[in-house]
């Protein structure tokens, strides 16, 4: 069986490890990978966003089944295209991936169905948008209603910073088209979880549950980044929790995009916060989460192509998806002056790992056999271990032993998490 994987980051390399765990794959081809990949699959030199590409390769060679893992081709149709010429997907299709491709959409989709998250107005009107703000509750939270690279969301804490945020969307528009709706919401508090779940449209697999780092540096100081680290499980997520996630928020997320002639086959991200008032929905990803997959994957004990094939058949409930009740931990190690401005090029050396930890990469490219940082994330250093504590201090043992002179990591990692567990 040929296996084509769209997409390039630590995302996919920790997919690209996982589905090789299946004898019956003879080759994985990424697209476009990264050169941090070249063992693990063939490298094809075609963009993510270039559907047109992506369905010429996957018909000359012939690709029995592809997954497609970001949100770009998602939003921008990959699936469909792909599905067009025959060839079997993990996706969403374009119609289903827009619960993450406009905010807009997804904020009325849970008004419409009463599933709990943040109160909020839309607006195409800057001027509207700003007197709205004179008697906003103050913090608010400004989103841009299309994608931005994970960066379409500011938290103005004064009434000041809300309308410089509404005019760089509106008027400047730092995310271009992205920006010019946007959806002004209610400021929530709580711990944050993330789970993602797989689901064929009838029935929804939570996977093991996790916890992202967004900001740069330690104690969570520093602008918002793709992610920092992750841990898994989250302590949050407790049992009573998950219970009511199910009933109040993903089997009716499931039921509303079938009802609305959107049914939803793939990876289901819900980005979610532990509120006084019960857990409420931050956002809807229509993908894996990075660096999320790569503590979850690690954890998943099933045959990953198995599970996502039952997925794309529709046949979910048929399938045993099985986690281990180990804990994860992945430390990103990024290019310094990441998120900002940062250099590539320099040499990295990995270390050897053993059976329960990983190195995926993200952010890297293969010259004359040797690694060069490529990207603002590069690494991700994963462990796993059967308790949280363990996990953390072999992922930072396995860290230290990475060359890279050009690199920086956070130093707390899972802190929050095991405070939490300690409580
Ligand atoms: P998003 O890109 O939607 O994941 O938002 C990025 C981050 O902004 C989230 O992980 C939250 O930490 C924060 N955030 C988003 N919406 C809200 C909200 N309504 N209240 C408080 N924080 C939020
Ligand atoms: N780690 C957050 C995301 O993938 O959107």
């Amino acid at each position: 069986m040929k296996i084509l994987v769209v997409g390039g980051g630590g995302r996919e390399h920790a997919i690209i490890k996982k589905l090789k765990e299946n004898k019956d794959i003879e080759e994985i081809f990424a697209l476009p990978g990264n050169g941090g990949m070249k063992d693990d699959a063939t490298l094809v030199n075609i963009g993510a966003k270039d559907i047109d590409g992506i369905v010429n390769f996957a018909k000359q060679n012939k690709i029995d089944f592809a997954v497609v893992a970001p949100d770009d081709p998602l939003v921008l149709g990959a699936v469909d295209a792909l599905e067009g010429i025959g060839v079997p997907c993990f996706g969403p299709k374009k119609n289903a991936a827009i619960i993450e491709g406009s905010k807009v959409f997804s904020k009325n989709l849970m008004k419409k169905y009463g599933i709990p998250t943040a109160q909020y107005e839309v607006f195409d009107d800057m001027e509207k948008a700003l007197s709205y703000l004179d008697s906003a509750p103050i913090p608010t939270v400004i989103k841009a209603d299309g994608l931005a690279l994970g960066k379409g969301v500011i938290i103005a804490m004064t009434r000041e910073e809300a309308k410089d945020a509404v005019r760089s969307m509106m008027e400047n528009k730092i995310f271009g088209e992205s920006g010019s709706r946007v959806v002004i919401e209610e400021f929530l508090e709580g711990p944050e979880v993330s789970v993602l779940s797989f689901t064929d449209g009838n029935v929804v697999v939570p996977m093991v549950s996790s916890m992202d780092h967004k900001r740069a540096h330690d104690n969570d100081e520093g602008l918002n980044t793709g992610g920092m680290g992750t841990v898994a499980p989250n302590p949050y997520y407790t049992k009573e929790i998950a219970d009511e996630c199910m009933k109040t928020i993903f089997l009716p997320t499931i039921e509303a995009m079938k009802k609305e002639g959107r049914e939803f086959r793939g990876c289901l991200y819900f980005g979610l916060m532990i509120t006084k008032d019960g857990p409420k929905v931050i956002e809807y990803n229509c993908r894996f989460g990075d660096p999320e997959t790569q503590v979850v994957l690690p954890l998943l004990r099933s045959d990953l192509f198995t599970v996502m094939k039952a997925t794309s058949e529709g046949k979910l409930s048929e399938t045993e998806v099985k986690f281990s009740s180990e804990s994860a931990c992945c430390v990103i190690v990024a290019s310094k002056g990441y998120p900002v401005k940062y250099e590539s090029g320099f040499p990295i050396v990995l270390p050897e790992t053993d059976s329960k930890s990983e190195i995926f990469v993200a952010g890297a490219k293969c010259e004359d056999g040797k690694l060069l940082s490529a990207g603002g994330r590069v690494l991700g250093v994963t462990a796993v271990s059967d308790t949280l504590d363990h996990a953390i201090e072999k992922a930072y043992a396995l860290t230290e032993k990475v060359e890279f002179e050009n690199g920086f990591y956070r130093k707390d990692i899972g802190q929050r998490a095991l405070k939490a567990l300690k409580k």
